[in-house]
């Protein structure tokens, strides 16, 4: 059952240079407690397609289209009805905990006015939901913790507090906005790992934006690839590693980089990203793909399923495409 509906959403921004086309026309849902993967390179469009659902675009920014929500559609709800939404069902993490966290405020004192101000609680009862919740996300002496600032914690504890605050109120959906980007590789598979504990715990769907496919791989049951604003290919997660259909999507793959390297870069397809700019034509995958066909050039091609749960937007039948891709272990 989907409980998140987007259909044609765009998101455009005003700028002296003109209009740059953040998301273009996309259209996808996430199903109860599942994990969907949104991958991409950087300046893909991935955040800006989340930040729109959560009344976070810009003021120069334009959004049109649906995103239903059990049937309500937050692109046209208040403020105010999204603030509730915000807090009380869908929860959201970032890549710097220093975006949802306030450095000036004690975290047991942050932790418990949410739930004071969306549950109802008493402070006593918010306190103790509050601390078990920091232990729920292992965080050690939660109750000491309580009483510490943001800044007196190691980026991974931070990180933990954040997820902690995101999940207080027991949200159906968790928006993770490259949750591990920032840390290193052990507490990175700490935090992954411990997303996965609470989601089963809790039942949450996850909407995991990524420019990694090793967390992809570790943590999705489904993936959408975006690529300059526009979704490419949406697959199963076990098929987009066996069979990755669109051109963009095997060369993603072909540049998994050692964990080390910087995904951002895709050694492996030359080219830059595409101007956002509104007067590109066509895909915006065209001067870098290995299949370019002319046509790639005027006109964008319309997103098309292959099997009940791998679908791709290319010009370029995708059983001539698919080539095996040999995963670097
Ligand atoms: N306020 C803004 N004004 C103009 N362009 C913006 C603004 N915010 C984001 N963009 C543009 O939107 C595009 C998508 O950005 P983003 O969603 O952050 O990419 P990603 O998260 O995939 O790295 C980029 O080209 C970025 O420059
Ligand atoms: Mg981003």
């Amino acid at each position: 059952m989907s409980i998140l509906s987007i259909e044609n959403m765009n998101v455009r921004f005003k700028t002296p240079d003109g209009m740059v086309q953040a998301v273009s026309d996309l259209s996808y849902s996430v199903n109860k407690g599942e994990t969907l993967g949104i991958v991409g390179e950087s300046g893909s469009g991935k955040s800006q397609s989340v930040f729109a659902l959560m009344g976070l675009t810009a003021d120069n920014g334009i959004v049109t289209g649906q995103a239903n929500f059990h049937g309500d559609n937050l692109l046209s709800m208040s403020k105010k009805q999204l603030n509730h939404i915000r807090a009380e069902r869908i929860g959201m993490i970032f890549q710097d905990p220093m975006t949802s966290l306030n450095p000036f405020m004690k975290i047991g004192k942050q932790l418990a006015e949410v739930l004071m101000i969306h549950k109802g609680m008493s402070r006593h009862d918010a306190q103790t939901e509050a601390i078990a919740m920091l232990d729920a996300v292992r965080i050690p002496s939660a109750a000491t913790r309580m009483g510490q600032y943001p800044h007196e914690m190691s980026g991974g504890m931070r990180q933990r507090v954040m997820i902690a605050m995101a999940l207080l109120c027991k949200p159906e959906l968790l928006i993770a906005d490259e949750p591990t980007t920032a840390l290193d590789v052990t507490v990175q598979a700490q935090i992954l790992a411990l997303l996965r504990e609470l989601q089963a715990e809790f039942n949450t769907a996850i909407l995991l934006i990524t420019h990694d496919m090793g967390v992809v791989a570790e943590m999705c049951d489904r993936v959408l690839v975006m690529y300059g604003g526009r979704k490419m290919e949406e697959s199963d997660t076990e098929s987009i590693f066996d069979a990755p259909a669109h051109p963009y999507t095997q060369g993603l793959l072909k540049a998994i980089p050692s964990i080390t390297e910087d995904m951002d870069r895709l050694p492996t397809i030359p080219g830059n990203p595409p101007s956002a700019l509104l007067n590109n034509k066509g895909c915006p995958f065209k001067e870098r793909c290995s299949q370019y066909q002319t046509q790639c050039s005027s006109v964008m091609p319309a997103f098309k399923s292959i099997t009940a749960s791998q679908g791709l937007a290319c010009h370029v039948n995708p059983s001539n495409v698919v080539t095996p891709i040999v995963r670097s272990a």
